[in-house]
């Protein structure tokens, strides 16, 4: 997507015409109303297309989903490749995912468990792969948490990740123009060079792939201006800031860092 078809994009992210998005070409036979009324970030759905193009699923795999929220990315996988999905999530209840993905006719291959990140009710070497859109910067920016989560996966399988990052770390501190809008919680985005160096040290994994999303911001900006604002006022506020910082930034300095490693 260049700067010329940035207006076309946007024109066609109308919400009659963002199904058929050519970009995300799977993405586009998901209903946008149920995408919006279930999404917890950016649609997760996007960014988890992006990741699968260069994870290798096979149908009868068992995937960790690991912070689904409440369970597009573990429908999306069970429908999308054949797999098996634990979704293993912490702020949104069981209950509510497997309802989500019982209406989606993925019930029989989602299963939804309550879980800390740090606590895993899994057993060793049980996962053929894992994912995590939009989650892994909230638990797995300490060295020690790859470290944890390698035992629960097979040797030789992927870990795939999408998160909120940036183009290169801030070294000099947060550029001046972002500095009004910016939330200490953001110091959680991290560049793709950042993550490479970052999960190799942990020794637990080949990194294969670090970069960005192609057009990230782009998307992020999009869905930010399709999506209606929360009406929680506090809520409201944070997601307001969080649109104007993708907008004044323009992708100069933010976007979706993706991180694809293979278990030793
Ligand atoms: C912004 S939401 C994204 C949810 C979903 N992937 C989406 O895009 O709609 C972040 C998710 O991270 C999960 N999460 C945050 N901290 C966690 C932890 N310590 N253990 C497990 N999950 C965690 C939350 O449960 C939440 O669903």
């Amino acid at each position: 997507m260049s700067d010329e078809s940035d207006r076309s994009l946007a024109d066609r992210l109308s919400l009659p015409e963002y199904p058929r998005l050519p970009e995300y070409p799977r993405t586009a036979g998901y209903d946008p109303e149920w995408v919006i009324a279930n999404m917890m970030g950016p649609n997760p759905l996007w960014l988890l297309e992006a990741l699968t193009r260069d994870l290798e699923l096979s149908p009868g795999m068992r995937v960790l989903d690991l912070g689904p929220g409440r369970g597009l990315t573990s429908v999306f996988l069970a429908k999308e490749f054949g797999v098996q999905v634990w979704a293993a999530e912490l702020w949104v209840e069981p209950t509510e995912i497997f309802r989500l993905a019982a209406e989606a006719g993925a019930g029989d291959s989602v299963f939804p468990i309550k879980a800390e990140a740090h606590d895993l009710p899994f057993p060793h070497g049980f996962f053929d792969a894992v994912v995590s859109i939009d989650s892994y910067h909230y638990f797995g920016t300490s060295d020690l948490y790859l470290d944890y989560l390698a035992r629960f996966a097979r040797p030789g399988t992927r870990i795939g990740i999408v998160a909120p990052g940036l183009t290169a770390e801030f070294d000099a501190g947060v550029p001046e123009e972002l500095s009004g809008l910016w939330d200490p919680a953001y110091y959680s985005f991290h560049s793709p060079d950042w993550w490479r160096r970052h999960w190799e040290r942990s020794g637990r994994v080949d990194v294969e792939a670090a970069d960005l999303v192609p057009d990230g911001w782009r998307l992020w900006r999009l869905w930010n201006e399709v999506c209606p604002l929360p009406e929680d006022p506090a809520i409201r506020e944070l997601v307001r800031n969080e649109h104007e910082l993708i907008r004044t930034d323009q992708g100069r300095h933010l976007g979706f860092t993706r991180v694809i490693g293979r278990f030793r």
